[in-house]
């Protein structure tokens, strides 16, 4: 392989600019082409980004030999399809998330990627954001003691955006597939992978959407940690993840939007002079970098593990573990039971 990652992009719709740009910025890529069904987008994509090669069919750009690694900003329905077929043809890709919308369609990518050898990357892009990272490592230090409860909540108002062609109201992507997956990808980022699933769902904001625009999960961990999804697609709210992570020392609350992290210590309860008027603990706030949509930092970690023969982070069990949750939580709201998440890839 060249010592540059030479990359092709599928899907130049609205999220393609956070990939576009994260190749163009990123260390060692060099973009080679991109590809749209739809020859305005994609003419106004190249223009924008100086892009001299584009395709209508992205057949013509996975047989370009000279490109090593494609990225797929894509509609979710097709996700499994186009990415089977980029590392049949030699790509290494870096898939939007979700995964996909179906457990087996997850199964055959991680199978196609296990028989090619292929580096198969879903863009948790999470797992970038400057306040989950730090979040994780106060966890990870033990600065709250032991972790006994997580929540994490995916607010967004879709309303009236349902994507190219309505692909986000369509009756298989469940919102909390699609968008909840952010806040579900969290809770597996600080918690691990829960076992059992119980949730609640309705709509009350996006009636002529086939789906469930809101829901609320619980869910239980084999360590005994118990945590809390919400995920809404209509609330009247600033878009944010509000997120908590409660520990026997100290209680960690943090979103993707705010320019510092809350911290609460015990110590802090046990001295008098610090308590404030409710005599509760004061609270810490640790200042952030904002980078929600961290594109740049996901980019260039996906070209830094390709080129260094490294597996990459949110590899594709990574994704279905995921997108395996999601689903569970579809299962429960939709059949009123609890559901064993199945991780059996
Ligand atoms: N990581 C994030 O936070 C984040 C944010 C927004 C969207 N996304 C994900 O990014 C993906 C794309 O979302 P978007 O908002 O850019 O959608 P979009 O509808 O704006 O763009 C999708 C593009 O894909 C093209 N396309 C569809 N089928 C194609 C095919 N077979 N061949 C070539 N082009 C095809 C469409 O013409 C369109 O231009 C989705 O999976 C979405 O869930 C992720």
């Amino acid at each position: 392989m060249s010592k540059k990652l030479r990359m092709g992009v599928i899907g130049t719709g609205a999220f393609s600019l956070y990939h576009l740009d994260g190749i163009q910025k990123a260390k060692n890529a060099e973009l080679i082409a991109i590809c749209d069904k739809d020859s305005e987008r994609l003419a106004a994509k190249a223009e924008q980004f100086g892009v001299e090669t584009t395709y209508t069919d992205y057949h013509e750009l996975l047989a370009r030999e000279d490109i090593d690694a494609v990225t797929l900003p894509l509609p979710d329905q097709v996700h499994a399809e186009i990415a089977i077929a980029a590392m049949r043809a030699g790509k290494h890709v870096l898939c939007e998330k979700p995964m996909a919308l179906d457990l087996n369609e997850c199964k055959e990518m991680i199978k196609v990627a296990r028989e090619t050898g292929k580096e198969l990357m879903v863009g948790q892009i999470g797992r970038y954001t400057p306040a989950f990272v730090k979040a994780k490592e106060l966890l990870d230090a033990g600065v709250i003691g032991e972790l006994f409860m997580v929540e994490s909540e995916y607010a967004h108002d879709y309303t009236g955006k349902f994507g190219t062609d309505g692909w986000r109201k369509q009756p298989e992507r469940e919102a909390i597939i699609g968008g909840g997956c952010h806040a579900v990808d969290l809770i597996r980022m600080m918690a691990g992978n829960p076992e059992e699933v119980f949730a609640y769902a309705n709509n009350f904001c996006q009636k002529d959407w086939p789906i469930h625009d809101c829901s609320l999960a619980i869910m239980k961990f084999p360590t005994g940690v118990i945590g809390k999804v919400m995920n809404s697609h209509g609330c009247k709210r600033a878009y944010t993840m509000r997120s908590a992570l409660y520990g026997t020392k100290g209680t960690i609350i943090f979103d993707n939007t705010s320019p510092y992290i809350s911290l609460f210590l015990e110590r802090f309860t046990e001295n008098e002079t610090v308590k404030d008027m409710h005599q509760q603990s004061a609270e810490i706030r640790i200042p952030i970098t904002l980078a929600n949509h961290n594109a740049t930092a996901e980019v260039q970690d996906f070209v830094d593990c390709i080129l260094a023969g490294k597996p990459v982070p949110t590899d594709g069990v990574e994704g279905a573990s995921t997108a395996s949750v999601c689903l569970a939580i579809v299962e429960s709201f939709k059949t009123g039971n609890k559901v064993t998440v199945d991780y059996n890839f």
